[in-house]
């Protein structure tokens, strides 16, 4: 095991009651994102256990700064959240996909102050910090709160599009992107160094899910991860290319790039009444299947959406939290996955899709699709991203679903083993 690198408890000026209060809450924290599984290397823990959480949200209650949920610091004139500080559960998990390392060099994409001491306690003092973000007001708060820990010098904190990264001190030994990206820049993977990790919030097809990429190879960077997680998305020249559609009443289709939909035709199939088919695919409520299987879709469906429903509206049998929905070329028939209880069985349900309008082959398409998950691919390793330089030639990248956005190409894999 890698050796700890020497810690600095942060000091915590500014704590009202016992000292001891914010240390014991921060205890308890780690304690349990250790039992959650989302702190696993000593390294973080010891991070997490020398950084008071508090002094990054002084405007909120000691216990509450030590609460495993996101601290909003800034919303838009329509209370749309434009900034936070992430969720301890969240900031460990990617810091464990990122794995930094001491003497690192790490660029943080989206700054709140807090993220970047555990990044600082990670890399140490022969390391270097530089975060960057957009909005002054973020940059400014989070330069109070490090002043406030005596941790100024402690990271290099800049005002600017985080999509153009930092330049000047590239490459970077890891680079953090920690709000929801709609593509891969590839001025990230121009600075990151040949070995280098980058962990982002990726929106797949309309998904969010966390990856971490490591450059491993000429203009070759691959990963994965998937962990499902929602983000402020990014401002700037890099937004974000996800629309909501309004469909029937209590229904919504998320999509992301173009894709030929005709939402006028698409709600008048969803209108019809669906039929089911089932597919045999049974699977346990704690196998945790759900999130790969919208993966899985994502990659294999050529029109591919996200169908939301509010089941006191809508007599869709979509899934909690979104399914995947399909549809033909001119949207006059679509499906989506659904789910039974297997009779006699509790906790087992077998996956299905529900069919609008008349269109045989999308409907056997779908379930044949679940099938092959099935037989496949279920247990396994998941989807491997392959991201490429910018002017690589299609031609010599893996074969799979290649996702159409303006950054780096990317193409999704599903490896048998
Ligand atoms: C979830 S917060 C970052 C949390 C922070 N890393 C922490 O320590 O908890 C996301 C931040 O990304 C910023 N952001 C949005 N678009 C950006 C862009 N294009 N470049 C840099 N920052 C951006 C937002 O202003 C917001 O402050």
């Amino acid at each position: 095991m890698s050796k700890l690198p020497s810690m600095k408890t942060v000091s915590d000026r500014g704590v009202t009651g016992p000292a001891t209060d914010s240390s014991e809450l921060n205890d308890q924290l780690v304690h349990a994102l250790e039992g959650a599984g989302r702190i696993t290397s000593p390294e973080i823990a010891a991070a997490f256990r020398a950084t008071p959480r508090h002094l990054f949200v002084p405007d909120v209650e000691l216990r509450e700064a030590y609460r495993d949920d996101y601290q909003p610091t800034e919303r838009d004139g329509d209370g749309r959240l434009l900034s936070s500080v992430s969720a301890p559960w969240l900031v460990a998990q990617m810091l464990e996909y990122l794995r930094p390392q001491p003497g690192n060099s790490v660029l943080e994409i989206g700054s709140g102050g807090y993220n970047a001491v555990l990044l600082h306690q990670l890399v140490g003092d022969a390391g270097a910090v530089t975060s960057i973000d957009i909005d002054p007001v973020v940059t400014e708060r989070a330069r109070r709160c490090l002043r406030a820990a005596g941790l100024e010098a402690a990271v290099r904190l800049l005002t600017g599009d985080g999509a153009q990264g930092v330049p000047d001190a590239a490459p970077y030994d890891r680079i953090e992107v920690t709000v929801q990206a709609a593509a891969i820049e590839q001025t990230w993977l121009d600075q990151l160094a040949p070995g280098g990790v980058l962990v982002v919030p990726l929106r797949v097809r309309g998904l969010g899910r966390l990856v971490a990429l490591t450059r491993d190879g000429e203009g070759h960077y691959s990963g994965g991860g998937w962990l499902p997680c929602g983000f402020v998305p990014m401002r700037g020249e890099a937004a974000s290319s996800t629309q909501m559609h309004a469909l029937i009443p209590g229904a919504r289709v998320r999509v992301d790039g173009t894709q030929p939909l005709d939402t006028e035709a698409l709600t008048k199939a969803l209108d019809t009444t669906g039929s089911p088919r089932w597919s045999g695919v049974e699977v346990g409520a704690s196998e945790g299947t759900r999130p790969v299987i919208d993966l899985w879709f994502a990659t294999v469906l050529d029109t591919y959406g996200t169908l939301l429903t509010d089941p006191k509206e809508s007599a869709l049998q979509a899934l909690p939290g979104g399914t995947p929905l399909t549809w033909n070329t001119d949207s006059t028939a679509a499906a989506y996955v659904t789910m039974r209880p297997v009779e006699g069985q509790s906790g087992r349900y077998e996956y299905g899709v529900i069919v609008h309008g008349e269109d045989e082959d999308l409907a056997e398409a779908l379930v044949e699709h679940l099938r092959e998950w099935g037989r496949d691919h279920r247990g396994g390793p998941g989807p491997v991203l392959h991201v490429y330089d910018s002017g690589t030639d299609p031609a010599t990248m893996a074969p799979g679903r290649a996702l159409e956005r303006p950054g780096a190409p990317m193409v999704l894999t599903w490896p048998k083993d």
